[in-house]
């Protein structure tokens, strides 16, 4: 059993990675500022798990997350707290570099004071793990994979704010001896992600009878992955991964967006269908554009299935989507709360929802 800081912890992959953790025994600090996408509600699973104990806290506050590494003398740190919306990060940079670039140096400078005071095997056991994302390597033709020695080509600021994070931890690994780990890991689905992407955006447009905002043409590719096993590659790499090493992990599920939206369509068709017959697809509209849109994610993670004994427990995308769209119908409560703050920008009118 270990003492595991989650930073980012109310946000939709922290928060899964928490449910797997006290699942395994562990005792989890979840460490949030609750930004416009990190809510209580999102936690309201484990609040009364007694081995779950929540710290509202900023990752700039160095003063605030030392305090709290010592006080829960924590074991490894996993840092998921980002900001994570691309689209967010063309129309605002700011917020990103603050947060992801500058964010993680307080991280970093903290955990070394923490690990410097250490000693024996809870020195040696001490890791920080960096969450991070296949977007740091660019993006691909129309063959090919991103591995761990692809060389880094950021595009937008979040991926440019994502790789220069990524860089510190290494440099912190290499200069002071901080004992690191780094996943880079492709697009995400599951419960609890916020509608403001792909797919949970798509299913509340559709409830909604609105048109289905397609960027482009829909040719765009992403290696879609299972949250659950991307939490439980994480686990992996901090009960076994080398200090200093990088581990990618994908999904094997390349799918086209215009695919994506389909196989959306016809899931709700089945689960919700809509009045008078009609079909979902027949809301698909095509938008412009996302400026500097990567054409295509995809990710090799056979270091990860070699080294770290990780597999795929979600066999195809297609079970995988079926089960986060029934966990959305069945919790339209939370999509409502957390859409519902000030300060956020997607909004849905939950009557048309609730409506179907
Ligand atoms: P998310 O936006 O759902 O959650 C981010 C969480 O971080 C929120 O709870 C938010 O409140 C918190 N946060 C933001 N700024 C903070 C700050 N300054 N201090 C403390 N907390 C703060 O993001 P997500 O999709 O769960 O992504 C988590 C991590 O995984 C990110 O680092 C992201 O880059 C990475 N990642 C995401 C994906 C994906 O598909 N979603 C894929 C690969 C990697
Ligand atoms: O690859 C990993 C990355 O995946 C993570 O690092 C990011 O945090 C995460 O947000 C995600 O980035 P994407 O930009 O790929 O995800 P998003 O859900 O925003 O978009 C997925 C694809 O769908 C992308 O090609 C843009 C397109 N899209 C998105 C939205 C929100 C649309 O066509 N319409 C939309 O309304």
């Amino acid at each position: 059993m270990k003492s595991i800081l989650v930073t980012g912890a109310a946000g939709f992959i922290g928060s899964n990675f928490v449910e797997l953790a006290l699942s395994k025994g562990h005792k989890v600090v979840g460490y949030d500022a609750l930004t416009y996408a990190g809510h209580l509600e999102t936690l309201e699973p484990f609040k009364n798990n007694p081995g779950f104990t929540f710290v509202k806290g900023n990752i700039l506050d160095q003063e605030l997350f030392l305090k709290t590494l010592k006080e829960h003398q924590i074991d490894w740190v996993a840092h998921f707290a980002a900001e994570s919306h691309v689209d967010k990060s063309i129309s605002g940079p700011g917020a990103f570099i603050e947060t992801n670039i500058n964010g993680t140096f307080s991280l970093l400078s903290a955990s070394r004071a923490y690990f410097e005071s250490l000693s024996g095997s809870k020195k040696e056991g001490f890791r920080f793990l960096h969450v991070s994302t296949d977007e740091v390597f660019g993006e691909l033709g129309p063959t090919g994979k991103f591995s761990e020695t692809t060389p880094y080509a950021p595009n937008s600021p979040y991926s440019a704010s994502k790789a220069g994070s990524d860089l510190l931890v290494r440099a912190w690994h290499h200069t002071y001896g901080l004992p690191t780990l780094i996943t880079n890991c492709s697009n995400n689905y599951g419960p609890r992600q916020f509608p403001e992407k792909l797919i949970p955006h798509m299913i509340f447009c559709a409830l909604q009878g609105k048109p289905l905002p397609v960027y482009g043409k829909g040719e765009n590719i992403r290696d879609w992955i299972h949250v659950k096993d991307h939490s439980r590659g994480i686990l992996q790499a901090l009960e076994g991964g080398k200090s200093g090493e990088t581990y990618c992990f994908g999904g094997n599920s390349e799918r086209k967006n215009i695919e994506v939206v389909h196989a959306l369509c016809r899931v709700l068709n089945e689960l919700r269908p809509r009045s008078g017959g009609a079909k979902y697809e027949e809301l698909i509209t095509f938008v412009t554009d996302r400026p500097g849109h990567d054409f295509r994610y995809a990710i090799d993670d056979s270091k990860a299935q070699r080294e770290l004994g990780y597999v795929h427990e979600f066999k195809s995308f297609e079970i995988g989507l079926r089960a986060t769209v029934e966990w959305y119908l069945s919790n339209l409560d939370w999509s409502q709360k957390v859409t519902s703050k000030p300060g956020v920008k997607v909004s849905y009118d939950w009557s048309l929802v609730a409506k179907g």
